[in-house]
């Protein structure tokens, strides 16, 4: 085989793979939403604990919550600031534990919760982004969920998110993506 022919072969296969990582959201019955898989093996973008959005007490049983975005996705982030239509974010709820083993104080990550979604799809939603919770009545896992109404969810995180309604302000892989430090060139 001609050497170019190797070469148009071996970009061809490239493409094809890069194209396979990508996990694109899964639609059915219009705009329901198939609950994201495999997305622990996606980029741990940072975590929250116990974050509440009201004034008053602190939660006596706060969640841990772990963010997920899609590979492809953060890497178009990392080289241009910006998330590509597609994009797929997951937050992972699962509940504190203490003194358990041997622990004394602080927190662990203990009983998984469930998920929930931010999806953006410029042309299947007029907001570009849309949002979803799997976790039904009684903890159970959901296989699809319909989009909230925009007052439920997107408002407050067009309105609050740093970039594109994505709270990058609390994720320190993306932050670093936008703001590298002199700490995290090293990394
Ligand atoms: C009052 C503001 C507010 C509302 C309303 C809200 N969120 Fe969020 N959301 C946040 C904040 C702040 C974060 C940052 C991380 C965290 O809480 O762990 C977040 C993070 C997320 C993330 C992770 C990706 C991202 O966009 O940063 C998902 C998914 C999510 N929320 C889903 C929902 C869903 C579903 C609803 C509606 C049922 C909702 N949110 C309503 C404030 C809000």
């Amino acid at each position: 085989m001609k050497l170019r022919y190797v070469v148009v072969l071996l970009l061809a296969l490239g493409a094809i793979a890069s194209q396979a990582q990508r996990s694109e959201p899964r639609f059915e019955e219009g705009n329901q939403l198939i609950r994201p898989e495999g997305y622990r093996e996606w980029v741990f973008v940072g975590s929250g604990l116990g974050m509440s959005y009201n004034e008053g007490p602190p939660d006596k049983a706060p969640h841990f919550t772990n963010i997920y975005l899609e590979p492809h996705a953060y890497r178009h982030f990392l080289e241009t600031g910006k998330f590509p239509d597609k994009t797929v974010l997951v937050m992972e709820v699962v509940t504190a534990g203490s003194r358990a083993s041997i622990n004394q104080q602080g927190h662990f990550e203990d009983s998984f919760i469930g998920v929930e979604a931010a999806v953006k799809d410029e042309k299947r939603f007029p907001e570009k982004w849309a949002y979803f919770n799997f976790i039904g009545s009684g903890g159970k896992a959901l296989d699809r969920a319909s989009p909230f109404p925009k007052e439920a969810c997107w408002s407050c995180h067009h309105e609050h998110g740093e970039v594109d309604n994505v709270f990058v302000q609390f994720y320190p892989v993306l932050r670093e993506a936008l703001r590298p430090s002199q700490e995290g060139k090293a990394r």
